[in-house]
């Protein structure tokens, strides 16, 4: 269908956190300050907990928007027939129920990385969705920065061969000893520590790199070696380091690491091919350049040629991944062809192994769903 109007997507927005606020901020600013004239997003509704909090969050991050509703319920969020999409920016083990209740109420869905607390949980999501006909999707937003593109295209031209090695780590020191128990990043009921809440992020490295490369088939690592580093304050993880072993049809291997007690490493990924190597600056879930080498001859390590690729815009980054809900849902697709249901359902097996590997199992009725 092409009209010379921009397609408005309407958003009914879950939670007043740290992420929404960033999230709401994104979606409205002009998307043609980032040459995007197709789609336009408005957002219609926040619903908190607290009413208060609504209209709190509806007045700071509303851009003076007087028509954005502010609810006190996350019920009247999925009820509200001016929404269309719902975004969930819960804490992780409410990503499920939230979801769930948004599909049901027939509202497409973006929802925060992890997308939901283990893999099954997000199976009955998939089916749940598809049968409800709406479009659902994890937020990925790096999967759809501006230079993760750019990134996609050099692995595409070939010139450095298939993958071999990467290591990816998104480490955050967050002076958990002055956190409250009660934190999401230190409580077990909500999912707390290092791996659900940064490991998403060098996890995305490998799926770009490995699992979507057309050498791999779309295969599932067949080999996954993790161990979990534990804090005696809750016990949640926190340092936690996973390799995952693609090696059915393509042979590769990606040594991901988080942490919730150390600061940023730099680089924050570094791939390695027979014929160079890509140098992804830190922090991983927004770098602003990456750095492509080549050898002079095949496996020679003597870098001949490299080409540093910088990256601006304005805004936070979160607004292109709320662009391709907007094209999706304009053309009627139930899943992105970028992040499809494929690469979170990967996401969460491995969390699902690395937990089972390093002892890291939630408090009795966490899982909302079990296999
Ligand atoms: N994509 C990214 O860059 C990014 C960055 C940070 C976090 N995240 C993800 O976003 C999610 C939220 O993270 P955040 O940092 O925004 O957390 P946060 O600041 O603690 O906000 C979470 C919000 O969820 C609501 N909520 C509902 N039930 C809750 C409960 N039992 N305990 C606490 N809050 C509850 C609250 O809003 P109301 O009181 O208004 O209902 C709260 O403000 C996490 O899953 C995280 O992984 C993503």
């Amino acid at each position: 269908m092409s009209s010379d109007q921009p397609f408005v997507l309407r958003w009914g927005i879950i939670s007043t956190g740290a992420i929404a606020a960033k999230f709401v901020s994104d979606v409205l600013i002009d998307p043609r300050t980032r040459a995007v004239g197709d789609v336009v997003h408005k957002v219609a509704v926040i619903g908190s907990r607290d009413a208060a909090k609504a209209k709190e969050f509806v007045n700071k991050f509303g851009r003076g928007d007087r028509s954005i509703k502010a609810y006190g319920t996350y019920e009247e969020v999925y009820a509200d027939k001016d929404v269309d999409a719902v975004y969930i920016g819960t804490p992780h083990t409410h990503h499920y129920q939230n979801s769930k209740d948004a599909i049901l109420a027939k509202k497409h869905v973006l929802c925060e990385k992890p997308v939901t607390s283990n893999a099954t949980e997000l199976k009955s999501l998939m089916s749940l969705a598809k049968e409800n006909g709406v479009f659902f999707m994890e937020a990925m937003w790096t999967r759809f920065q501006p230079l993760a593109c750019a990134f996609k295209r050099v692995l595409e031209d070939g010139r450095l061969g298939p993958p071999v090695s990467l290591r990816a780590d998104l480490s955050d020191d967050l002076d958990i000893e002055n956190l409250p128990t009660s934190h999401r990043i230190l409580d077990p009921k909500l999912g707390g520590g290092a791996l659900l809440d940064l490991g998403p992020y060098p996890m995305v490295w490998a799926i770009m790199t490995m699992y979507e490369h057309p050498d791999n088939k779309g295969e599932e690592p067949g080999h996954i070696a993790a161990s979990m580093l534990k804090t005696p304050i809750t016990g949640v993880d926190a340092t936690t380091t996973f390799v995952l072993t693609f090696n059915r049809t393509l042979k590769a291997q990606a040594i991901l690491s988080c942490s919730i007690t150390l600061p940023k490493t730099r680089p924050g990924a570094n791939i390695r091919f027979r014929n160079g190597n890509i140098i992804i600056d830190a922090p991983i879930y927004k770098p602003g350049a990456f750095t492509v080498e080549y050898f002079d001859k095949l496996g020679s390590g003597n870098v001949e040629t490299s080409e540093t690729k910088e990256f601006s815009y304005i805004g936070g980054g979160w607004h292109f991944q709320a662009d391709e809900v907007a094209r999706c849902i304009r053309d009627g697709k139930l899943e992105s062809s970028e992040w499809g249901h494929d690469k979170s359902l990967l996401e969460m097996k491995v969390f699902d192994e690395v937990r089972r590997q390093g002892g890291y199992k939630f408090p009795d009725g966490v899982e909302q769903v079990l296999g």
